[in-house]
């Protein structure tokens, strides 16, 4: 889509929808200049047909054929925020899409809350996004709509503008590219597939360079807990490093997100019901790989390392057995007391590596824990870490985003959980607190770093009708990385 700003629209201008939000309970500000329009709205409001509740909307024709006023629904004014606004407009733009419009023009000014920029960069990554559809193995309408104005009096809007929508737009392309990843099946998209996916946009961002270790340098590099991992399954395990480095002598900020590309469960096999979700378990390296792509196309500048730690967890005769004790490359024995408890396995041998990289911060991403969508539901990510400043940031960009986090502690009493007679740590820890213990065991592998974790095993797809990846937490991560340059 190509987005304009404008100050007003003047009959002349060719837009099939003017699209303007309301608020439950309020009086629409704007006036309207086609009569037949302004009637048919009273006669819409008076019959309360329309109340400006958040998802609802409703077409108004004129006395020309042009210029259609939607009405959409914001909700409450006093709960406006970033999520009520992407909320809001998918709703639309979904309902539009369906139609021949070609353009709309959207007005701005009542939907901003701290500022007209972070009003419309969250505004386009809202239609970008739901404009996304996942298009592999299934034939589909491509949606016919490719302009949009964005409408507001402010016009001092203009001189930035450029610049927003090539964020916007490179951030949105990257909330795609992990949708993409995720929703992809399993049967195609193996570590290999992901370490080619790394490779190929190496191609399109000669800023991008990637590194790939196979299960051989793996092991000459005593990575013995990752490659635990994908033992039962024949497709082998793959390290992905995706370096973007423009700026000289800076410490980057790392980035590692668990690529399991299926969880069975391993021998500790899952029940079969939703097993099919669990090719959402690369959500993590999916999320990676789409940030690194948003960073090389919007030129930030900003050093960031991507790492993807790729296995897929199968049960088999040579698969890893509850009781076996591996070495992770950190030195730490572990004894596996769940193969199922896979993602730190792979993270822990993957964090280790970033170290070399002498990182300014670490964060991992991980569908880790059902445990995480037992305490918090699927709205925020879990977030948990050994620096609070590190945790207020990411907090901050959550908040501003809608892409939000909610902090969990981390009392060293979770660590005790994790002590064993056999090994120097087990990967389980008690029938309790099943993330917090997750994120211990990292955090034992992440110590005199800035380091963060988050759990985004609720959030990083939706079920039901809707099932598929929602590319979370690209956004989060976007604003992170550019709000810490
Ligand atoms: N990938 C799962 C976590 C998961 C489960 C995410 C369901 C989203 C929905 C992870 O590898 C896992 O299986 N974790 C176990 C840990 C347990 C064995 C300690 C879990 O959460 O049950
Ligand atoms: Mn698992
Ligand atoms: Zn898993």
């Amino acid at each position: 889509m190509k987005y304009f700003t404008i100050n007003k629209l003047n009959q002349k201008s060719d837009v099939n929808y003017h699209i303007l939000g309301m608020f439950s309970g309020k009086k629409l500000i704007k006036n309207i200049d086609d009569t037949a329009i302004q009637n048919n709205i009273k006669e819409s409001l008076n019959n309360k047909e329309i109340t400006g509740a958040l998802g609802e909307y409703q077409i108004f024709h004129g006395n020309s054929k042009k210029n259609k006023l939607v009405l959409f629904g914001l909700g409450s004014k006093q709960d406006f925020d970033p999520i009520s606004l992407q909320k809001s407009l998918t709703y639309v733009i979904k309902s539009l899409i369906k139609t021949n419009a070609t353009s709309i023009c959207l007005e701005v000014d009542n939907l901003v809350l701290q500022g007209k920029e972070p009003a419309i960069k969250n505004i386009i990554i809202a239609i970008e996004t739901a404009l996304y559809k996942y298009k592999k193995n299934k034939t589909s309408n491509l949606s016919k709509l490719n302009t949009c104005y964005l409408k507001t009096a402010d016009k001092s809007v203009s001189a930035k503008f450029k610049e927003t929508v090539k964020i916007s737009t490179s951030i949105s392309n990257g909330i795609n590219k992990a949708k993409d990843l995720g929703n992809t099946p399993p049967n195609i998209c193996t570590p290999t597939y992901l370490s080619d996916q790394a490779k190929q946009l190496q191609k399109k961002y000669r800023s991008l360079n990637v590194e790939i270790l196979d299960e051989k340098k793996m092991e000459s590099l005593k990575m013995g807990s990752l490659l635990s991992v994908s033992r039962g399954s024949k497709e082998p395990a793959k390290l992905v490093t995706i370096k973007y480095l423009p700026i000289k002598n800076k410490k980057p900020i790392i980035l590692v997100g668990k690529g399991i590309t299926f969880d069975t469960g391993g021998i500790s096999i899952k029940p079969s019901g939703a097993m099919d979700e669990m090719k959402f378990d690369m959500s993590g390296a999916a999320a990676v790989l789409g940030t690194l792509q948003a960073c090389a196309e919007m030129k930030i500048k900003t050093n960031v390392i991507g790492i993807l730690a790729c296995a897929e967890n199968m049960p088999s005769s040579s698969a890893t057995r509850p009781g076996d004790v591996v070495k992770s490359m950190e030195g730490i024995s572990i004894e596996i007391l769940n193969t199922d408890a896979e993602g730190r396995l792979v993270l822990c041998d993957a964090l280790t590596y970033a170290k070399k990289f002498n990182p300014r911060y670490m964060i991992d991403l991980a569908t880790l824990t059902g445990a995480c969508l037992v305490a918090l539901g699927k709205y925020p990510s879990g977030l948990f870490s050994n620096d609070q400043k590190l945790a207020d940031l990411l907090k901050n960009s959550g908040d501003k985003t809608g892409d939000r986090v909610w902090q969990l502690p981390l009392y060293k009493e979770y660590f005790d959980e994790l002590k064993t007679n056999f090994a120097d740590i087990q990967n389980i820890g008690g029938r309790y607190g099943g993330a917090i213990t997750a994120a211990a065991f990292l955090a034992k592998f992440t110590e005199g770093q800035k380091w963060a974790h988050l759990d985004i095993a609720g959030t990083a797809w939706d079920t039901g009708p809707n099932k598929g990846s929602t590319g979370r937490p690209v956004q989060l991560l976007t604003d992170f990385l550019l709000s810490n340059q």
